[in-house]
């Protein structure tokens, strides 16, 4: 995602900042873990990945921004940091880098999320940038974020700054309709950041406003946006196939909660216009309440359970190893 294919770098501009925080220059990498729906094995899906690669050899910085739902740690078998985000977005701590708290895994730090009630909705696009900007003091080659649930823009605006964008959903219809939910917030959201900066407001208003039905679809709308102003539709579709969520279905019971993931991506295609890479899924198993109520790491309490073949799966397709 880092070669946006925008035009040269504003540095007063939202999205400039997001996408340099992001840029070509950054020595890191962003992962962001999101989803519509609580509950669906962000959390879970964020330490095990973090913990993979760690034993990789990557240094990596899980950050838990699910502000008011924090329990990242948990997942990693920590006890709630003494630090946490509320010090940074409070100034009670300047440098986002005195947050990092190791783990038992080398290589792997996490930062808490807020323990108050800071939820995510309520923060200022000020916090965003404040903690995108000082990522680069972390020291790390991949910093992961937990956006914890729901589609407020500070969450989108999270996963939009990130280089791997990791969908978690359950194989049931209503974890299903809001990953849905949160593809389609994504790209409008991804669309109206591209509007401000390039200054395209009254070509999109005009497209909205000959909306002909509230079903339609983000591809019916760059085609209208297209037929108005041919070249900038064939831009912004340029830009739009750079979008390429990637989708991990969790716990699948059955051969076919395995093939929902297929289903998801060629819909996705059909009806958004959209790209989703189905990266795999997640068995159910009981070992996650296992070592959850044992406040140990999966990974490591149960490193030869199918569901860790699973996360070594997953995680070899995010890096591009097969
Ligand atoms: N593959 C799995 N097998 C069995 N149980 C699972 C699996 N994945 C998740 N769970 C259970 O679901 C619960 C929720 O998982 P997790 O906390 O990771 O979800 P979340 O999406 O982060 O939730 P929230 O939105 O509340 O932060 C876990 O406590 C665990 O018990
Ligand atoms: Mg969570």
């Amino acid at each position: 995602m880092s070669n946006t294919g925008l035009p040269p770098k504003d540095s007063s501009h939202y999205l400039n900042d997001l996408h340099n925080s992001l840029g070509a220059q950054r020595r890191y990498q962003i992962w962001a873990v999101g989803g519509g729906k609580g509950g669906v094995g962000k959390s879970l899906v964020t330490a095990n990945i973090s913990i993979c690669l760690a034993l990789l050899g990557y240094r990596v910085v899980a950050i838990d921004l699910d502000l008011g739902g924090a329990n990242l740690h948990t997942c990693l078998g920590l006890p709630i940091p003494e630090k946490t985000l509320s010090d940074f977005l409070n100034k009670k701590t300047r440098n986002l880098k005195d947050l990092k708290t190791p783990t038992s895994i080398p290589g792997l730090s996490i930062i808490s999320g807020a323990q108050d009630d800071v939820g995510i909705a309520n923060l200022k696009q000020l916090h965003n940038r404040k903690i995108l900007s000082h990522l680069g003091e972390l020291d790390a080659d991949i910093v992961i974020f937990d956006l914890g649930a729901g589609t407020s823009n500070n969450t989108l605006d999270f996963f939009i700054s990130a280089d791997q964008g990791i969908l978690t959903s359950l194989p049931e219809p209503t974890s299903l309709e809001n990953t849905y939910r949160f593809i389609k917030s994504f790209f409008y959201r991804k669309l109206k950041l591209i509007e401000d900066f390039w200054e395209l407001g009254p070509l999109i208003d005009k497209a909205y406003n000959s909306r002909m039905i509230d079903s339609e679809t983000p591809a019916d709308l760059l085609e209208k946006i297209s037929r108005i102003n041919p070249q900038m539709g064939q831009k912004l579709k340029q830009e739009i196939n750079l979008i390429c969520p990637k989708l991990i279905i969790n716990q699948v019971r059955t051969q076919a909660d395995i093939e929902i993931g297929n289903s998801m991506k060629i819909i996705c295609k059909k009806y958004f216009g959209l790209n989703l890479d189905y990266v795999g899924h997640l068995e159910y198993d009981a070992t996650v309440w296992q070592s959850i109520k044992k406040r140990k790491p999966l990974l490591t309490e149960f490193p030869n359970s199918d569901l860790v073949a699973n996360f070594d799966h997953i995680v070899q397709r995010l890096l591009n190893w097969n």
